[in-house]
């Protein structure tokens, strides 16, 4: 069972990205995205639940008129790592053969998620296939997987906020940070 919280910041130890650092990052991976795809915009596909507030500021922050669907993959359950089992739980809901796709992603940890989507969606033929992280763990041991744009390299600790949930909480802090380890369990 879950504590349930009384404020939303309940259990962090401390914040590692600031609410302003990340919009202004953001602003930069829309503004790169504006540029590649001019005249061509982009399917962008969110991989829930942890990508809701990057696609959200993302796609706000382009010029481009672009179009946006969902994918949502198993993912932790209430654990801190992974279990390494990958399985599509929503798919997108349209044809991708021919369209530019840009995947969206929260966190780029141990990669098998990634790998996984991308092999999926290459099969599907899109025009061409790239990938956005807000952020990539630096971890030595981890999968070599496409990504194309990373906002933040951090360092290998479990973080939450900005989307990202432990246990399904979190997710509506503006800003990236690492809990407490009294609030952790297990
Ligand atoms: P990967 O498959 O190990 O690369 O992890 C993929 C997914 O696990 C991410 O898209 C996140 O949703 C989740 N995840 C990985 N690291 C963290 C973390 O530090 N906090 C919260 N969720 C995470
Ligand atoms: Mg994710």
């Amino acid at each position: 069972m879950t504590t349930r919280v009384t404020t939303k910041d309940a259990g962090i130890e401390r914040i590692l990205i600031g609410a302003e650092a990340i919009q202004a990052r953001v602003a930069e991976l829309a503004a790169e995205l504006d540029e590649r795809y001019e005249g061509d915009p982009p399917l962008l596909v969110g991989v829930l639940t942890g990508a809701v507030s990057f696609m959200v500021d993302l796609m706000r922050a382009m010029d481009s008129p672009v179009e946006i669907d969902f994918m949502a993959v198993s993912s932790y359950g209430a654990s801190t790592r992974s279990s390494g089992v990958v399985q599509i739980l929503k798919d997108l809901s349209q044809p991708i053969e021919g369209r530019h796709l840009v995947i969206v992603e929260d966190i780029v940890d141990s990669g098998l998620t990634l790998q996984y989507l991308l092999e999926v969606l290459r099969t599907r033929s899109p025009a061409s296939l790239r990938v956005v992280a807000l952020l990539k763990k630096d971890k030595p041991d981890a999968i070599e997987v496409q990504v194309d744009a990373v906002g933040f390299v951090i360092p290998d600790e479990f973080v939450v906020g900005y989307g990202l949930d432990y246990a399904g909480m979190y997710r509506n802090l503006p800003y990236v940070g690492v809990l407490d380890a009294s609030a952790v369990k297990g």
